[in-house]
């Protein structure tokens, strides 16, 4: 039964378009706790274009699940992560121009620069995953790499016609699945998840956490947060 992370970062996109106080992610990690999340996920990006690091600071001290920072391979984030000490760090490539992650992180040109932040992150207690594409020459990189978790993109899948397209990009994820939990490592997935996408990807054997952000909060608009969160928690865990 896979778990769920919620993102809240959509929460802070809002409250940026107006340099105000509200809505306040903090609220909405709360709610979702409330809804049944078992992770709360945030990015706190270098051109802080929605979550903030007092968001993060914090949500470190009134979350009660699991709190995961998904951050780009920077040094100045990396302190600030050593600092705060999130549950888990998920490792994404970052571009200033991009409306959202475009793609997994590229681990086989990165690889340096990720082992020594990985290293940093392990010696601060805190649990690494790497957010990549299911890609056999990026799993491989992975699997030398000893990390916890691996987060396969699951937007190339999210993206696909429905029919052959998309059966062909999930039979690309199931392969990739099997690989890493081969490997030793937890599956994750995310990226354009939606209530409509949602269930195959999250019965992937061994599936165990999903990480779902715009498609919960476009929903929460209409339903409000808890409810939002709990029927997408319905989706993810009935088997
Ligand atoms: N996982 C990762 C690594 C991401 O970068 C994002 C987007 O911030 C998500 C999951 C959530 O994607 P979406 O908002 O499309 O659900």
């Amino acid at each position: 039964m896979a778990e769920l992370g919620v993102n809240i970062d959509h929460v802070a996109t809002v409250r940026q378009a107006r340099q105000t106080f509200e809505p306040d992610p903090v609220w909405a990690a709360a709610l979702s706790e409330l809804g049944g999340a078992d992770c709360i996920t945030l990015h706190l990006r270098e051109d802080r274009r929605h979550i903030q690091e007092r968001d993060l600071r914090i949500l470190r001290q009134t979350v009660t699940v699991k709190l995961n920072l998904e951050m780009a391979c920077d040094i100045q984030v990396l302190a600030i992560a050593c600092e705060v000490k999130p549950d888990q760090v998920t490792l994404v490539p970052e571009r200033r121009e991009e409306v959202t992650t475009e793609g997994g992180l590229d681990i086989v040109a990165q690889r340096e620069k990720a082992v020594e932040i990985i290293r940093r992150m392990e010696d601060a207690g805190i649990s690494v995953s790497l957010f990549l594409d299911p890609d056999p020459r990026q799993l491989d990189v992975a699997a030398t790499l000893k990390v916890a978790a691996v987060e396969l993109h699951t937007g190339q899948y999210a993206m696909a016609r429905r029919g052959r397209r998309q059966d062909e990009e999930l039979e690309k994820l199931i392969q990739a699945g099997r690989f890493i939990r081969q490997a030793g490592m937890a599956l994750h997935a995310g990226h354009g998840l939606t209530y409509h996408n949602v269930r195959p990807v999250a019965t992937i054997e061994g599936m165990h956490e999903l990480n779902i952000g715009h498609s919960i909060v476009s929903r929460a608009l209409m339903v409000g947060f808890e409810e939002a969160v709990r029927e997408m928690k319905r989706l993810v865990e009935s088997p």
